[in-house]
């Protein structure tokens, strides 16, 4: 059995028999005016943060969801967009799909203001997406491209740029891990699938995503997410894993290479009220900018007046390339 379908039977389980503990998310259930996450969905919350935000959401977008789970992001992707088909969510386990559908006709209860007709539900693989090129203005994924082994993981990402508008977005969220793993972990199929052994560095996934042509990427969270110890896997030291909250952007690719916003900020203190760098970056005196990685870089090396700030990894908006 390949780990692609050691994968379809563990999330086909997941979905006869909802298994709480399977992801674990410190994010809090979303609260908006009006919104009722059903009991079954929170249960079914196999992912690792959120991939919604309110500000990818403006005028009114086609949302596409990869690996539905229990349905709960797709409400709230429906939430913002409230219209026949808006959402558009994709799986390759039928079961998966079938028991996000029965979770829509419960949230249409609990929640005046949403049809089942929002979303509309398809079978198919993030590998090989049944999608038209350029429909889609949001694409989300959460704690799926990560169980991708490197090949597929470059195909997953290609596609969901295939079918990404200009200027869309990509929003996931994924464990990540800055350690090595061993082979042991990396070849065991439903660790994998558990999305606890098939996580790579953040540098390598940013990688992954400005390879596919991403020319704007934004981290916008870094949590602890797992440890696995010897005394529960087989390993010999103790990985952490963190999970991120990343966005990638169909822009085109600056001919210096891709903006990669880590939350860095620069702020100038020299004596002039403000300082040009002549690139298009104008810094205010004692003003926060923020900057990408590559623009930081390049800014600390032309005033020695300039604070660069370490990667918060926390970057919400704003600022310059
Ligand atoms: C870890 S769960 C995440 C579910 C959901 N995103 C969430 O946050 O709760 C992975 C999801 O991806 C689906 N899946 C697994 N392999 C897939 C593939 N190749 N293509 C599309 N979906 C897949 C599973 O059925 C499951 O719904």
């Amino acid at each position: 059995m390949s780990y692609l379908e050691a994968t379809n039977d563990l999330y086909k389980q997941a979905a006869l028999t909802p298994d709480v503990g399977l992801c674990c998310t410190t994010n809090p259930v979303w609260q908006l005016p009006g919104l009722t996450i059903p009991t079954i969905m929170q249960e079914m919350n196999y992912g690792c943060g959120s991939t919604v935000s309110a500000s990818d959401l403006v005028n009114n977008p086609k949302v596409l969801y990869v690996g539905v789970g229990g349905g709960m992001e797709l409400l709230q992707f429906a939430y913002f967009s409230r219209q026949k088909g808006g959402v558009i969510g994709v799986d390759v386990v039928d079961e998966m799909l079938e028991a996000s559908r029965r979770n829509f006709k419960i949230a249409e209860k609990e929640n005046p203001w949403f049809n089942s007709n929002f979303v509309s539900l398809k079978k198919g693989s993030a590998l090989d997406l049944p999608i038209e090129n350029e429909s889609i203005d949001v694409a989300a994924q959460n704690c799926l491209f990560n169980i991708f082994k490197a090949e597929d993981l470059k195909k997953a990402v290609k596609e969901m740029y295939r079918v990404l508008k200009p200027h869309g977005r990509l929003v996931m969220s994924d464990p990540v891990c800055e350690q090595p793993m061993n082979e042991v972990l990396r070849n065991d199929d439903r660790l994998r699938a558990l999305c606890l052994s098939g996580s790579i560095p953040i540098k390598e996934y940013v990688k992954v995503l400005t390879d596919a042509g991403f020319g704007t990427i934004e981290i916008r969270a870094r949590k602890s997410y797992r440890v696995l110890s010897p005394n529960h896997y087989p390993t010999d030291e103790l990985i952490h894993i963190e999970s991120i909250e990343i966005a990638a952007i169909k822009d085109p690719m600056p001919e210096d290479g891709p903006c990669v916003f880590t939350g860095k900020t620069a702020i100038y203190y020299g004596g002039e009220p403000y300082l040009d760098d002549k690139k298009g970056h104008i810094l205010v005196q004692n003003q926060p900018l923020a900057v990408c990685d590559k623009t930081a870089a390049a800014l600390a090396k032309v005033s020695e007046d300039i604070h660069i700030s370490e990667s918060s990894w926390h970057y919400d908006g704003g600022g310059c390339c």
